[in-house]
């Protein structure tokens, strides 16, 4: 039987790690329910209950443990406090491939969080692991994720018409990737 993926802390600068999900973050998952495009796009349950909030950590951790993926809080060094995630989804079917999703708690917007932390796990992701192509999706409205896209060394490829269910209708999305190829010291 093949092992869980392992969830590693990776140092993302002076003030901010990403980690595994633990108990410690409701706080965080209460947060994200009351965002109101969060729980669209991810299992973040809304409305949100004490019961609800420990099932999402428990599939945060399933994902680990059925080779899913690498879910990862990004968390202040000092306290621990956990202010978004940057989630890594191996493609089931192309070993070199892997999609990327990542939030930001309303709380700790405006300090370009995500695309820190995102940069971060995409380096992990092509140097430690041997990903040759990472990729997202964005909605064309979603100004602070292409940035955070950008700002994380990806690359816009084009329009996916209706490519996604979101709140109950298809929505466009922009996609972007990041190669391995890329030219690192672009971004890093
Ligand atoms: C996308 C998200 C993770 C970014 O959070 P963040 O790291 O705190 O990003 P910031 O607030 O620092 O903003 C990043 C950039 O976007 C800009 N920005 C933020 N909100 C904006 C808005 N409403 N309109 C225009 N630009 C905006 C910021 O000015 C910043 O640009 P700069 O670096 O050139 O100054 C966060 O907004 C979020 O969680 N949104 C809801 C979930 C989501 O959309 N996830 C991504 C799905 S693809």
């Amino acid at each position: 039987m093949q092992t869980a993926f392992h969830v590693p802390r990776l140092p993302v600068d002076d003030d901010l790690l990403l980690r595994p999900w633990h108990i410690g973050d409701l706080p965080l998952v209460r947060e994200a329910a009351e965002d109101a495009y969060i729980p669209l796009v991810t299992t973040v349950p809304s409305p949100y209950t004490h019961d609800e909030g420990v099932a999402f950590l428990a599939r945060q951790e399933e994902r680990a443990l059925r080779r899913t993926g690498y879910p990862f809080v990004v968390a202040e060094v000092a306290g621990d406090r956990g202010l978004g995630t940057v989630g890594l989804w191996p493609n089931a079917t192309d070993t070199g491939r892997a999609a990327l999703g990542y939030w930001v708690a309303g709380s700790a917007r405006g300090r370009g969080v995500a695309a820190a932390a995102l940069r971060t796990v995409c380096s992990w992701a092509l140097d430690d692991l041997g990903f040759e192509r990472l990729e997202l999706y964005v909605e064309p409205w979603n100004t602070a994720s292409r940035k955070t896209a950008v700002q994380a060394g990806f690359s816009y490829e084009g329009l996916h018409r209706a490519w996604q269910s979101v709140g109950g209708e298809r929505r466009d999305m922009m996609s972007y990737s990041r190669l391995a190829t890329d030219l690192a010291e672009t971004v890093d």
